[in-house]
């Protein structure tokens, strides 16, 4: 690792100019994603979280799909400034990386445990959540910008029949990466004491 775990938090960001070139081989792809999925906890150990990486002409299909998609959902207007990221920004990255929650595993766990029958569709995405920032920070580590998108549910159908992905599988979110070709600007920061609290006693 060429940053520490610090540095590669503080330098992660929303990339939105990305190019087809990716840092890391196929292989050193999926292993960067399958370390973050073994690592990354999950209430109950529930492991619900799946992680799809699309290259090559997939993730061209994923981007013509959210265009063909939104297309016929959004007024003229709102689509082609949605063209226009798809187009400028996401479709030119090398891959995007797809997270989805298996709610079959969910289910089962509200009819097991039904005390908490509420929280663990919330806890799915808690732990997605986990998996996308873990994975953000290691593409940024090994060099890469990426950004999270979120298309679904509009998408969702058309994407799992596109790659025979299970009905029980709900996307949650979409991450187009690539190297980046220009740094994002300067993020405002809320002042910490607004949001950070100790207590001793
Ligand atoms: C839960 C969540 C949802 C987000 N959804 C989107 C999104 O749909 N589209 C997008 O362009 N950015 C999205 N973002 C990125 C945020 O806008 C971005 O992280 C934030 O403005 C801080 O900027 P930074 O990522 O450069 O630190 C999302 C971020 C989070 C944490």
């Amino acid at each position: 690792m060429t940053k520490s775990f610090k540095e590669a938090l503080k330098a992660r960001r929303t990339f939105y100019q990305i190019d087809n070139i990716s840092t890391l081989s196929e292989k050193e792809l999926l292993d960067l994603i399958r370390f973050a999925v073994e690592h990354v906890p999950s209430a109950f150990n529930s492991q619900t979280t799946r992680v799809v990486l699309l290259t090559d002409e997939a993730h061209q299909k994923l981007w013509k799909i959210v265009k063909n998609t939104l297309r016929k959902h959004v007024p003229e207007a709102a689509f082609a400034k949605t063209e226009q990221k798809i187009d400028g920004s996401f479709s030119c990255g090398y891959g995007t990386i797809l997270y989805f929650e298996d709610m079959s595993i969910v289910h089962a766990l509200q009819e097991q445990f039904p005390t908490y029958k509420d929280n663990f569709p919330i806890w799915a995405e808690q732990t997605d959540a986990m998996h996308q920032l873990t994975i953000w920070t290691m593409l940024e580590e090994a060099g890469m910008g990426a950004s999270l998108q979120h298309y679904n549910p509009l998408i969702d159908d058309e994407v799992r029949a596109a790659w025979d992905l299970p009905a029980h599988w709900k996307l949650i979110a979409q991450m187009p990466f690539g190297i980046p070709v220009a740094q994002p600007g300067e993020k405002e920061v809320m002042p910490l004491d607004k949001r950070v609290f100790a207590f001793t006693d």
